[in-house]
């Protein structure tokens, strides 16, 4: 498809069949890292998707399911937000709790919202809307799709993974997001100098975290050998056995980042804290 006949409307979009899936990519390349829970809104949620969904709904032609982006469809961010701006973009958005607040707090920046689950889509928009924001959009799509194709090169200043799904059992842990196929469609779309935060409260996530991005030659840990030893979250999960194994290893790496001023605690994260549950912090800049 031309980028003239690329669709931008559901009545534009292209018919699914498997020749339009053949012709695009084979769907999924890769294990996803959500299990689709329900898309039925109910009460508020449907009411403010009613009211919101035309303003703030990213409207992206999909190829197979409901969270697919069409390959051809390439987001024009000056054009939905009628500026040119630095673009924040938060994976895995939950109830947007987070990025509304930053969005209010830093009006002079663009946000995009990027979520599989739509009642949290709902609940993101309410919030917008109640604060009267302008700079933030919201799109119900698969972020591996969206960073590999619909994003362009260099389009985000900065990226959100806050608690992405742990996946604890380890024959589950290839749907992790952070994995090596996953780290070169944030290199392209992160634009040099940009910073990638993320943060968990898994410590087996958190290692792996560390790992997949220590190696990745675009990128480079702002924090790197800060909290190291007793200091560390990574001995303090292993010492209490929070993440129920207990040992003494000791944590000489570190490299863990102090939470970034503006990131408020979800009611994700705040289950966490009551739980007795350790945060890491990551923060990596594009080279
Ligand atoms: C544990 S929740 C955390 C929500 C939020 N970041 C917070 O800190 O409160 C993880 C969220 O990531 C979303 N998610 C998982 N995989 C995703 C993907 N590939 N694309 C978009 N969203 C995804 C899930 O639907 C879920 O809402």
């Amino acid at each position: 498809m031309s980028e003239s006949t690329v669709p931008t409307t559901p009545a534009d979009q292209p018919v699914v069949n498997e020749t339009t899936v053949s012709s695009t990519r084979e769907y999924p390349a890769e294990p996803v890292s959500f299990m689709r829970r329900g898309t039925r809104l109910q009460g508020r949620r449907q009411d403010a998707w009613d009211a919101h969904a035309d303003s703030y709904v990213v409207d992206v032609p999909r190829v197979v399911t409901d969270t697919s982006v069409h390959a051809d469809y390439v987001f024009d961010a000056a054009a939905t937000f009628g500026r040119d701006a630095d673009l924040v973009v938060e994976i895995g958005s939950g109830l947007g709790e987070a990025i509304v607040h930053m969005a209010e707090l830093r009006p002079e920046r663009n946000y995009l919202a990027v979520e599989v689950y739509r009642p949290g889509l709902a609940s993101t928009m309410a919030r917008i809307a109640q604060r009267g924001l302008t700079n933030v959009r919201v799109v119900e799509a698969n972020a591996a799709e969206v960073l590999e194709t619909m994003l362009p090169d260099d389009a985000m200043s900065e990226l959100w993974l806050n608690f992405p799904d742990p996946w604890h059992k380890k024959r589950h842990n290839k749907r992790r997001l952070v994995r090596d196929s996953f780290t070169p469609l944030v290199a392209r779309t992160l634009r040099s100098g940009g910073l990638w935060r993320l943060s968990t409260d898994w410590s087996g996530y958190a290692e792996q975290m560390r790992e997949v991005l220590d190696r990745t030659p675009q990128f480079e840990n702002v924090h790197s050998g800060e909290r190291v030893g007793a200091d560390s979250p990574l001995t303090q999960a292993r010492q209490s056995g929070v993440d129920r194994e207990v040992s003494d290893e000791i944590d000489t790496v570190g490299g863990w980042a102090p939470r970034f001023e503006g990131r408020v605690v979800t009611s994700f994260e705040n289950k966490a804290h009551v739980a007795g549950r350790i945060i890491f912090d990551l923060t990596y800049r594009r080279r």
